[in-house]
């Protein structure tokens, strides 16, 4: 990434604006660039206006335009995106682009804190002008603090490194605290989101940051009941997952292949598993699901991991999704991606992006209860409404919708998470 480059040759910390620097500091040049931007607003609205018109098509129908601009630019929608105008701060490398020197840290299941920075820094929402903008991102990437001992990131410096980046924001430029934090975005992608803790007790009892309580999260947890843990103003996004890994895997495989496995699942199962400060891993659903459908021949469930576990989904009828110490997982994006059913089983787990992806449609929820149940449910589906459910799995927006590109694209997980932005400035 160009932008990772240049980063790391900088030394201290930097958050003057791009075009008053870049310029020899003259203003005639940045006035120019927004009176040149204002005049590229009111053509492109009049572009959108006329398109719109002419083709009958209602203005909120995210989609129904395409063509004008270059394929690699956000083909932005009139109204609301059009006004949005995110300030990317510039931090120090310590805080983001030093923890890429590891290839895992942009590819694992927590990569969405750099992947949206990515996509942010190209897009065309982006302001270099803090006074223009209205959202501000704070690019700070906590999740790539790897442990030695069981490689999983340890969560415990993470608080620390968001607490000194806002002391640094909030000391050298003035719109921290104009709205006290509130137009600020934070992105915590781990197991119990601003918590910041990947075991449930833990993480309500240390609860959100309080700089942070103001502000917009972005976060993979997300329930439908009262939480501490989304206690501040949020945005559901999905697990990451690379959209190059699915790609491979479709170019040899595709969508539409004969699935031999009828459930798929692979991941932790515990056979007994251990009382974890009052908590069981998965509250023991992955243990049941293991006792009962271990030796049933329509269950292909496998405790090891493997690399090659995406060319299983996508020979798979069915992909389990049971919760593990939180109710989200990345299954649910790989089995969407791979075209394979999710059978969420996760009481009251809110998911990403419901306006784009009708999830009741793409997927099956089986309350956690009834796990015992699965084998019978699973067979119904099959004799009933299965080929439905796979036919509207297979609309291409839905895919799109759960996966972060590099650049924005039109419907991509990013510009779901701008449309929720732009939605909260209507409000
Ligand atoms: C990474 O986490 C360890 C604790 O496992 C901590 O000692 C270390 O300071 C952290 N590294 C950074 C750069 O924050
Ligand atoms: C700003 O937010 C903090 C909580 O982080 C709150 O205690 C304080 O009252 C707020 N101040 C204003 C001016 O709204
Ligand atoms: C799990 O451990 C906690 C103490 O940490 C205890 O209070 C609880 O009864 C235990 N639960 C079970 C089902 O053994
Ligand atoms: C398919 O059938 C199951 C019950 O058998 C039902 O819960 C589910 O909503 C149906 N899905 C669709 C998309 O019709």
């Amino acid at each position: 990434m160009e932008v990772f480059g240049s980063n790391k040759k900088r030394k201290g910390f930097y958050v003057r604006m791009k075009l008053l620097r870049s310029r020899h500091g003259k203003a005639e040049n940045y006035f120019f660039f927004r009176y040149f931007k204002w005049i590229l607003w009111v053509s492109l609205s009049f572009y959108f206006f006329a398109t719109s018109i002419g083709n009958h098509r209602p203005a909120t129908q995210l989609g129904s335009i395409s063509g004008v601009l270059s394929h690699a630019a956000v083909r932005l929608q009139p109204r609301s995106l059009m006004q949005l105008r995110v300030y990317v701060y510039e931090l120090p490398s310590k805080y983001n682009s030093d923890w890429i020197s590891n290839e895992r840290c942009g590819n694992h299941l927590f990569a969405s804190e750099v992947a949206i920075h990515k996509a942010l820094l190209h897009s065309q929402v982006r302001t270099f002008d803090p006074s223009v903008a209205n959202f501000f991102f704070v690019p700070v990437y906590v999740s790539c603090n790897f442990s030695t001992v069981n490689g999983f990131p340890d969560m415990v410096h993470a608080r620390g490194l968001l607490s000194s980046a806002v002391e640094l924001i909030s000391s050298e430029l003035p719109f921290w605290y104009r709205n006290n934090g509130s137009d600020h975005i934070f992105v915590a992608s781990h197991d119990y989101g601003a918590c910041f803790h990947a075991m449930e007790g833990r993480a309500v009892a240390e609860g959100i940051p309080e700089f942070m309580k103001n502000s917009i999260v972005l976060q993979t947890f997300g329930v439908k009941y009262h939480h501490p843990c989304q206690d501040a103003e949020n945005i559901v996004i999905p697990p990451y997952v690379s959209p190059e890994k699915v790609q491979s895997i479709m170019s040899t495989l595709p969508i539409t292949s004969r699935r031999d496995i009828f459930v798929f699942f692979r991941g932790k199962m515990e056979v007994h598993p251990k009382n974890v400060s009052g908590q069981f891993y998965s509250k023991r659903v992955r243990t049941q699901i293991l006792r009962k459908y271990g030796n049933d021949r329509r269950f292909y469930l496998r405790r090891r991991r493997f690399s090659g576990y995406m060319s299983e989904i996508v020979r798979s009828v069915f992909c389990l999704c049971p919760l593990g110490w939180a109710p989200w997982s990345p299954r649910l994006v790989e089995s969407v991606a791979l075209g394979c059913v999710p059978v969420i089983i996760a009481d009251g787990i809110r998911l990403p992006f419901g306006d784009a992806v009708p999830w009741s449609e793409i997927s099956l929820t089986v309350a956690e209860k009834d796990v015992g149940k699965l084998g019978r449910i699973l067979d119904h589906v099959a004799a009933t409404n299965l080929s439905a459910i796979q036919r509207n799995l297979r609309d291409p927006k839905v895919q799109r919708a759960l996966l972060f590109n590099d650049d924005v694209e039109e419907g991509d997980a990013t510009w779901q998470i701008l449309i929720a932005l732009s939605e909260k400035l209507a409000r």
